[in-house]
Parts: structure tokens; sequence; C-alpha cells
């Protein structure tokens, strides 16, 4: 049975190794991509390996609400042409970010991309996700996620704005965000995914000459992309994850994330506070599941 994938964050590091994997094991592949050359390169790369499955391309920007809503019309344009529901929904998409930007919602550009978006694309996509115990959804957060704290009052960092304050507040959202989700929707299995630290370029797109140094000079102590796509893929295809939605991946085994992401207040706040932001009513689009 040919099983169908929308990942985020395609064409670079840990997404694109995740593709490749994908794509090499039969699994058709949705591939967001923003730029046109990356986007040729991961087409090329990807040639030689399909099968029976294939490799679609949605070109797109997570950056704001309308962005987004456009990813989301176009994988359900190609999931409804080719009759397919998504088995795995992965969001790889990341940024960390220098400089205090606002996007044309006003939101702060690494909270609108590393939270807001993953919020609303699941949103747009939950009904096209296959309601099986096999079926997964990922959200790649991090290590840094450990060294967060949660201030609702300051939630998006505009106040005391840092790089490193946004980022790791940002992939601690995706903890609190992945458990509100597991308690609410027990049929798709979901998971905040840890990589660890992996070599990859992320430290140095959006980031002050300073910034890119020093994660460059991080990044070669990391993992290879690879290898944090392979702890990915088991997440996705081994039987022994299809209980334990709701947790916390690191490399691949399932341990306990901050204590701050167990406390229910946490998990219900943000997650009603990030529907309101989206002026999401119903969590489910018509009400199905
Ligand atoms: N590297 C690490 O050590 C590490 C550790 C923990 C967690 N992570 C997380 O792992 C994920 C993948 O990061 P990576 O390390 O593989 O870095 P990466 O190579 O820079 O990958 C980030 C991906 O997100 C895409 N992206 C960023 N902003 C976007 C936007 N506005 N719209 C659409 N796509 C956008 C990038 O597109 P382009 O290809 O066009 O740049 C890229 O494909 C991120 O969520 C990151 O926070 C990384």
């Amino acid at each position: 049975m040919q099983k169908i994938a929308f990942v985020t964050g395609a064409t670079s590091g840990i997404g694109r190794e995740l593709v490749l994997k994908m794509v090499r094991e039969d699994i058709t592949v949705i591939a967001l991509g923003r730029s046109d050359e990356k986007i040729d390169q991961l087409i090329a790369d990807t040639k030689s390996l399909l099968n029976k499955n294939r490799l679609f391309i949605v070109k797109g920007n997570l950056n704001d609400q309308e962005g987004v809503d456009k990813i989301a019309k176009e994988v359900l344009l190609i999931l409804d042409k080719h009759k397919y529901e998504l088995d795995y929904l992965v969001h790889v998409a990341g940024r960390v970010t220098s400089g205090y930007h606002l996007n044309n919602d006003q939101h702060e550009m690494t909270f609108a991309i590393n939270h807001l978006a993953v919020v609303q694309l699941t949103h747009l996509l939950i009904n096209r996700i296959k309601k099986s115990m096999r079926s997964r959804i990922l959200i790649v957060s991090s290590q840094s996620h450990y060294r967060a704290s949660i201030n609702f009052n300051n939630l998006e960092s505009k106040s005391f704005y840092s790089i490193l304050r946004s980022y790791k507040r940002s992939k601690l959202y995706n903890v609190l965000f992945v458990k509100g989700f597991a308690q609410r929707f027990k049929e798709i299995p979901i998971f905040a995914i840890d990589p660890g630290l992996v070599q990859t370029k992320i430290g140095t797109k959006n980031t002050s000459k300073l910034a890119s140094f020093i994660w460059s000079l991080r990044a070669k102590k990391g993992i290879q992309a690879s290898d944090a796509a392979h702890h990915m893929f088991n997440v996705i295809t081994q039987e022994a994850f299809d209980q334990q939605s709701g947790s916390y991946i690191r490399h691949g085994v399932n341990v306990s994330s901050n204590p701050i992401t167990y406390d229910q207040e946490n998990i219900d706040k943000l997650w009603d506070i990030s529907l309101k932001m989206l002026d999401i009513t119903d969590f489910l689009i018509k009400g199905e599941l």
C-alpha cells in the first residue's frame, strides 16, 4: 500500500535527508520548498530513486498565515487529485533569527514559523490525515527547549528579544502543542522530535555574522543530518511508537521533556492562545474526525 507524506523544510538539512530516505523506501512525498534552485536540486537527486512512488513539490513560504494557507491549499489539491490520504505529516521547517522581525500578521518571525505555522498547517490538513495508529505527525523540536521558560505575557519574546530566547521558546511550544494535540486527537499519533545537535546550516541563514560563525564551529560537533533523518524515519515506521503519542523522542528514544511541558495549565493555555491568534474556533474543520 502506497504511503503518502508531506514534509516541510524539505530542501535542506534534516528535512532533505528525510525526503531522500522516504523516497528510497517507496513513500510518495509532497515536499515543501521555497527556493527554485534547491527544489530543482531535490528533484534531480530523487529522480533515480523513485520507483512506484512519486515526488510532488509545493513551493511556498511559512512566514505568515496567508503563506501557510496557500501551502495547505496546494497540498489539498494534490491529495484530492490523486485521491490520497496523508499518512505522515512532518514539520521540519524551522528558523533561528538574530534580529527581531515581525511578519505581516505582526507576529515575531521565529514564533510565527516555528510554532504558529505548525499549528495552522496541522489544523488545515487534519481532515486528510489518516485516522490510524500507524499514521504519524512529527514536529521537530530541540534540546534547547529544556532551557526555555514560559511567560504568557511575553509569549513571542517581543520584550527582551534575543535569538536564543525566541528559538528555545518556540521549540518548547512545539512540545506543548504535541501534548495538547495528543490529548485531544487520540486517533493520530503525534511526536516531538529532538534530533540532537546536527551539522546543518540553520544557524547561518537569518543570523548575524557572529552568530553564524559561532554556529558553524558548534555544528561541526553534531551528527550528520542523514542520521537525524534515520531516527525520525524509525519513529514514522516502527510499530513500537504506535502507543507513545504525545512523547518527546530524542535520537529515536522516548525521554522526558522539560518538566513545564507536563503542566496541564501550560498545555491548555498555549493551545487556546495559539488558536485564538490564528482565528481557529474549532480545530476540526467541519467538526469531523
Ligand atoms: N541542526 C540542529 O542542530 C538542530 C537541532 C535541533 C532542532 N533542529 C530543528 O530541525 C529543523 C530542521 O533544521 P535543520 O537543522 O535541518 O536546518 P535547515 O537545513 O536550515 O532546515 C530548515 C528548513 O526550513 C526551511 N524554512 C525555513 N524558514 C522557512 C519558511 N519561512 N518557509 C518555508 N520553509 C522554511 C528551510 O528552507 P531552505 O531550504 O530554503 O533554507 C529549510 O529547508 C528545524 O526545525 C530546527 O529548528 C535542528
